[in-house]
């Protein structure tokens, strides 16, 4: 049975995953929370993604930048006067939408009912127009296809105006010596403007990359599914730095270890996909998403691209500061390729998405005999790793459980728990995604040994307590 946007919605809060923002003064819409099993599991992806990115890669480090930035880098970065998105609103209902929306809408109409032509015909004009600045003819064309609005059923629409994505606000204290400053729409740009302090400090060597998990803010006004799109979120990127002219190679390198990633993570081939881009975004010469199969259709979680030199090479127009690098590699004439400004291939994947996306695929629901409800999460991923259950509280038995605990923490998250039935207890675990539990009973009393009862084929195997570190240890490792 395939699950709901609104199952996996109400298991994310029933059992510590996700709660709507300020929940009490009845949430903030676009706005979510991370309850105690979210903050692990968002941890833990964060964790497997850095490992992948720096670790497994000699010539890639991390920075932490700050979210506030110089007003100018967004002016370089194309982002005061390219990320908008084309709005309309409808007259009668009062509601605000997204042009491109609206047209793709009536596209996947078209397409639906076995018209591809009209529909690509639809696309075409759309991002004609759209590049154009063309936004009286965009209306025109909502107009002429007889889009309406889904509230008030009627085409009274306004024009269509560009609105900034961007959250600005004030540094200063006094309104007079304040400046109007932008929380990052991206955590890139904290990137590019350290790319010369790195590569110096570090001596860091063409090809090599920079990675960064961080919050960025985007004023989204078409707020839905969930956590998928959010007005705050955070990003895992990483800009890797190379020769101009060997960015396609490198383009393809990293669109097929991006890939090895998320199937590495436990998403599976079938629910993956590329997704080439043929609108591109204002700095790139070539860009593919990576898509996952959501409860609400395939879309991009990963976002793959080719920068060209675009922001090094505003931001050194606009800093007056040189973003050059000295190669020293000879080239075919025999001498020192010499000074230029790298080429910028980018990984780019929403923390936020990545948590949905591990969440939704666990989500599991065995119906029949043995019909429970579980989250079959990579053992990396899971919030708790183990949970020690005594079978009876006497005897002994508590403490023994609680010892094991002790030891085990050391090492992974761990929980104890003596409350209720032991079939309840699994249960718990089985629902927050906890890959192994450990039963004590009156045989651990006499030879040290325990059983281990594992989460997906809710198998059990009797162990001795010494080879616990090491064996769920090494299953939980990425
Ligand atoms: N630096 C390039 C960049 O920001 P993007 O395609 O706009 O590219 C990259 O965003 C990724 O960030 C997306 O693939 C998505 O996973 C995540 N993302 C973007 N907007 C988001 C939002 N409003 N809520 C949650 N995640 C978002």
């Amino acid at each position: 049975m395939s699950a709901t946007l609104q199952d996996i919605i109400s298991h994310a809060k029933e059992y510590g995953f996700v709660f709507p923002s300020s929940e009490i003064y009845d949430g903030l819409q676009a706005v979510y929370d991370y309850g105690q099993n979210g903050v692990e599991l968002k941890n833990n992806l964060k964790q497997v993604w850095w490992k992948a990115m720096t670790q497994l890669h000699d010539n890639i480090v991390g920075v932490d930048a700050a979210i506030f930035m110089h007003p100018l880098t967004w002016k370089a970065s194309g982002h005061v006067d390219g990320f908008n998105d084309p709005m309309i609103d409808n007259k009668d209902s009062k509601k605000r939408y997204r042009a491109d929306q609206l047209l793709e809408g009536k596209a996947e109409e078209y397409a639906a009912a076995g018209q591809q032509d009209k529909a690509d015909a639809l696309l075409q004009k759309m991002g004609e127009l759209l590049s154009a600045e063309k936004l009286d003819e965009v209306r025109d064309l909502i107009i002429a296809e007889g889009i309406t609005c889904p509230i008030s059923k009627t085409s009274n629409w306004t024009e269509v105006r560009q609105f900034n994505l961007m959250f600005s606000t004030q540094v200063g204290s006094v309104a007079e010596d304040s400046s109007l400053i932008y929380l990052r729409p991206e955590t890139a740009q904290g990137i590019f403007v350290n790319f010369l302090n790195v590569q110096k400090s570090g001596r860091m060597k063409v090809p090599f990359g920079i990675a960064q998990i961080g919050k960025a803010f985007r004023n989204e006004i078409v707020a839905r599914q969930f956590t998928f799109r959010m007005r705050e979120f955070e990003q895992m990127e990483m800009q890797f730095f190379v020769r101009p002219g060997s960015e396609m190679e490198w383009y393809e390198k990293w669109k097929e270890t991006r890939m090895r990633f998320h199937k590495a993570i436990g998403l599976p081939a079938e629910k993956l996909k590329y997704h080439d881009h043929e609108k591109l975004a204002h700095y790139a010469n070539a860009a593919v998403d990576i898509e996952f199969e959501f409860p609400f259709g395939f879309r991009e979680i990963e976002g793959i691209h080719s920068r060209t030199d675009f922001d090094l090479r505003n931001h050194q127009e606009l800093s007056k500061k040189k973003l050059q690098y000295f190669d020293p590699d000879l080239g075919e004439d025999g001498k020192a390729i010499g000074n230029y400004i790298p080429y910028v291939i980018e990984t780019s994947v929403g923390a936020d998405r990545m948590f949905l996306a591990a969440f939704c695929n666990a989500y599991t629901v065995e119906t029949g005999e043995k019909e429970r409800t579980y989250l079959k999460l990579h053992p990396a991923l899971s919030p708790i790793k183990a949970a020690v259950l005594p079978l009876v509280k006497k005897d002994g038995l508590a403490e023994k459980a609680q010892e094991i605990a002790a030891s085990l923490r050391l090492h992974f998250r761990t929980v104890y728990d003596e409350g209720g039935a032991i079939g309840k207890r699994y249960t718990r675990q089985d629902l927050i995604g906890t890959p192994f539990c450990i039963a004590v009973d009156y045989e651990t009393m006499e030879n040290n040994t325990v059983t281990i009862r594992h989460r997906d084929s809710m198998e059990q195997e009797r162990v001795p307590i010494d080879q616990l570190k090491e064996k769920i240890g090494y299953a939980v490792d990425f």
